[in-house]
């Protein structure tokens, strides 16, 4: 079946993309056995979404759609939001979380 989305000129962004781009990272992070570092990237809009993507192994997190609909201060919110979750399930480090879900 043709998608007709896939006609359009530019590249997809936003939530569309974060579950996919949850899996690719799950992937990376599986065979790369972290002697590179990943940048997870795709529907980031929250502390929640961010944390998802280090569970699956990011070690960074780039954004763009989240700061078009929220403004640039998103990332404090991330952060701030980051911490709460982070503390609740029992982590002290960030750093501790990336790559949990493998
Ligand atoms: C308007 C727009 C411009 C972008 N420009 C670039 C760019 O110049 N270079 C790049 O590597 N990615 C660019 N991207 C891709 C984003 O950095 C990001 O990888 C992608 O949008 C998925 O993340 P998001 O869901 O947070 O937007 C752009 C995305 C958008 C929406």
């Amino acid at each position: 079946m043709i998608n007709i989305n896939k006609l359009e000129k530019g590249g997809l962004s936003g939530k569309p993309l974060e579950n996919k781009s949850n899996i690719t990272i799950n992937k990376f992070y599986k065979n790369l056995k972290n002697k590179i570092k990943i940048i997870g990237v795709g529907g980031v809009d929250s502390g929640k979404s961010a944390y998802e993507k280090i569970l699956n192994g990011a070690s960074l997190i780039q954004l763009y759609t989240g700061m078009v609909y929220q403004g640039p201060n998103i990332s404090n919110k991330i952060n701030e939001e980051l911490i709460v979750i982070l503390k609740k399930e029992g982590f002290e480090n960030i750093s501790e979380a990336i790559g949990v879900k493998n």
